[in-house]
């Protein structure tokens, strides 16, 4: 054989093998980063999709919560891993749409630094308050508002996150001043809501919609402009007399920058399965969750989607004067 001939044989071989490591992928657990406490609205997502994913691929994906800074804390290590499948993230509108406008160090940058796997889901904002606030709907919460709101407390999942800009921008348009309380997460914002320790907060659908069911919180207003069928009973921000605050928040798969294509395919086909499993659609649905339709799954919708959502916000952010400081 020439040394050409050697050389190519060998380069052959190189690529056979990695196709082979590739093609048996996943060959141990993979771990999805939430970047939030456990029990809010990012970890029920992750583990309601991923579930089913997990039988799909034949390897559990474990769920690691990693929180801090508004989930920009566990997204940036996720960003920092190896790109071989086994560290993926459950990402959201905050931590790859808001969070830029906030955090000028961000140390990573939502629309370079990953691999987009698909969108999980949508989730639709609601105004929510403790069960002994001193209102029953949206205009008696803005008329107390306006004469108590310096006394008032809003709680959120940390600057960046879902509840925090969706609550600075609810706040711009009402005009109130509240303290903000920032917890690790909406779990345990919403264990302090219903504890009746802090007032009101704008949250996803799915972290709140059961306690709105049983009774253990008010619900002012949806921010969507049609009704949720999860919360038939809970009117639209313009049903109930609010220009202006219509809202909508997602949660979707990424990975981080430079992961083989064959594993993101891979990734991503296990995560369209899982969109179409009934058991995982009948559990995002309870929860008020809204299932993506096929052509917002793919990667390059996510891509998409990611670039708009940070054009989007911020300018908003700016406008109300949000920063991490
Ligand atoms: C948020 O406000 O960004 C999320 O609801 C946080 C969480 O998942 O706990």
């Amino acid at each position: 054989m020439t040394k050409i001939a050697i050389a190519l044989a060998a380069t052959l071989g190189i690529a056979a093998t990695g196709a082979q490591a590739q093609g048996s992928y996943p060959q141990r657990p993979i771990t999805m980063i939430v970047p939030f406490a456990a029990g809010g609205p990012t970890d029920v997502i992750a583990r309601i999709v991923g579930d089913h994913m997990s039988r799909t691929l034949g390897q559990q994906i474990v769920v690691e919560n990693v929180a801090g800074a508004g989930g920009t804390t566990g997204i940036t290590r996720g960003a920092q891993a190896q790109a071989d499948g086994y560290t993926i993230m459950m990402g959201h509108m905050g931590t790859h749409g808001a969070a830029p406008a906030l955090y000028p160090n961000l140390k990573y940058d939502p629309a370079k630094d990953f691999a987009p796997i698909g969108l999980a889901a949508g989730t639709p904002i609601l105004i929510v308050a403790k069960k002994d606030f001193p209102a029953n709907d949206l205009k008696g919460f803005l008329d107390y508002m306006k004469a108590n709101g310096d006394k008032v407390n809003m709680a959120h999942a940390g600057v960046g996150s879902v509840s925090h800009s969706t609550g600075i921008f609810f706040n711009s348009v009402i005009k109130a001043k509240p303290t903000m309380v920032a917890y690790r997460g909406t779990g345990p914002a919403l264990n302090d809501l219903m504890g009746n320790t802090v007032d009101y907060m704008t949250d996803q659908i799915v972290n709140v919609a059961p306690q709105i069911q049983g009774g253990n919180i008010k619900a002012f207003a949806i921010a969507t402009a049609e009704r949720s069928p999860a919360l038939p009973n809970v009117p639209t921000t313009k049903e109930a007399g609010l220009d202006g605050y219509e809202v909508s928040a997602w949660n979707a798969v990424f990975a981080p920058k430079g992961t083989p294509p064959e594993i993101v395919a891979k990734l991503n086909d296990a995560l369209a399965k899982s969109l179409d499993d009934e058991n995982t659609r009948k559990r995002l649905l309870d929860l008020g969750g809204v299932i993506p339709s096929k052509a917002e799954r793919t990667p390059e919708a996510l891509q998409k989607l990611v670039e708009s959502e940070v054009a989007r916000w911020t300018p908003v952010l700016k406008a109300a004067g949000a920063t991490a400081e």
